[in-house]
């Protein structure tokens, strides 16, 4: 991958862990990640929203250089939204990152193309850097439709965004039938998606195509890892099921040394 972008490996923990135990990973990850491993790859946990609040305080009182991310958020500022937390809510805990139209929101909860826009708008607005997902169902790709999808999804999830903004988001290409199954892209064809993504995103804003930040997700683990982040178009991960093993995130975050 490009030299200017520095890599981002994400653990999205989804709904696992309540505070006492989120309190834990991240000591545990702490424990076994060094200070240098950081200076090369960014790292960011994505707890349940009742985990940020203990979360946020244990990395800043123990100056953890692991970021906060969040795994959804309204686009609201505030209202009558039963269950839902606004992106300034988030921005309050010094959340860097949010999740925005991962393939379960969309496919569990009917997350649209038009939510995902207001959403990363919200998470602009509010100081933080969208991650927005992408991704074909195994339907979609056995039909030759995995371009359309994952374009489709880019040109309405980033509409009307200015190319700064665009330049400073990351991408996570997550296809649905890699994602806990066990099943991975290949690191070709991830890449190859990849690269569809960044050139699409420079047809459309210029520069901001060299610049954006393009995780793979599905299925990630130590063992295959390394051969994914080789990929000149990937700059990172998004990782579930592995990453609820501390051990091996950080041997994800030290891919380097793996492969
Ligand atoms: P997985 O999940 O690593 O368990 O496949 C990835 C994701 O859903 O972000």
């Amino acid at each position: 991958m490009s030299t200017e972008r520095k890599p981002l490996i994400s653990g999205n923990w989804k709904m696992h862990h309540n505070h006492f135990e989120a309190i834990q990973m991240v000591q545990k990850l702490s424990y076994i990640l060094n200070p240098q491993d950081y200076e090369k790859v960014d790292v960011s946990v994505h707890p349940p929203f009742t985990d940020l609040r203990s979360i946020q305080t244990v990395l800043e009182s123990d100056h953890m250089p692991i970021l906060l991310g969040a795994q959804n958020c309204h686009w609201e500022e505030k209202g009558a939204f039963t269950g839902e937390v606004a992106a300034t809510m988030l921005e309050k805990l010094n959340v860097s990152f949010v999740i925005v139209g991962h393939s379960e929101r969309r496919e569990l909860f009917g997350e649209t193309d038009a939510e995902v826009n207001k959403k990363v708008k919200a998470v602009l607005k509010a100081n933080m850097t969208p991650i927005v997902c992408c991704g074909e169902t195994l339907e979609e790709k056995e039909a030759g439709k995995t371009e359309e999808k994952v374009i489709g999804q880019i040109m309405s999830g980033l509409a009307n965004l200015k190319s700064e903004a665009v330049g400073g988001l990351v991408i996570a290409y997550e296809p649905i039938w890699a994602i806990g199954t066990g099943k991975t892209a290949t690191p070709e064809d991830a890449q190859s998606v990849c690269s569809l993504i960044r050139s699409t995103v420079k047809e459309k804003w210029g520069s901001a195509g060299e610049a954006v930040r393009i995780q793979y997700g599905g299925s990630v683990k130590s063992g295959n890892c390394p051969d994914l982040m080789r990929q000149p178009d990937i700059d990172g991960a998004l990782v579930g099921g592995a990453a609820l093993d501390p051990d091996e995130f950080a041997r994800i975050v030290n891919y380097r040394l793996v492969g």
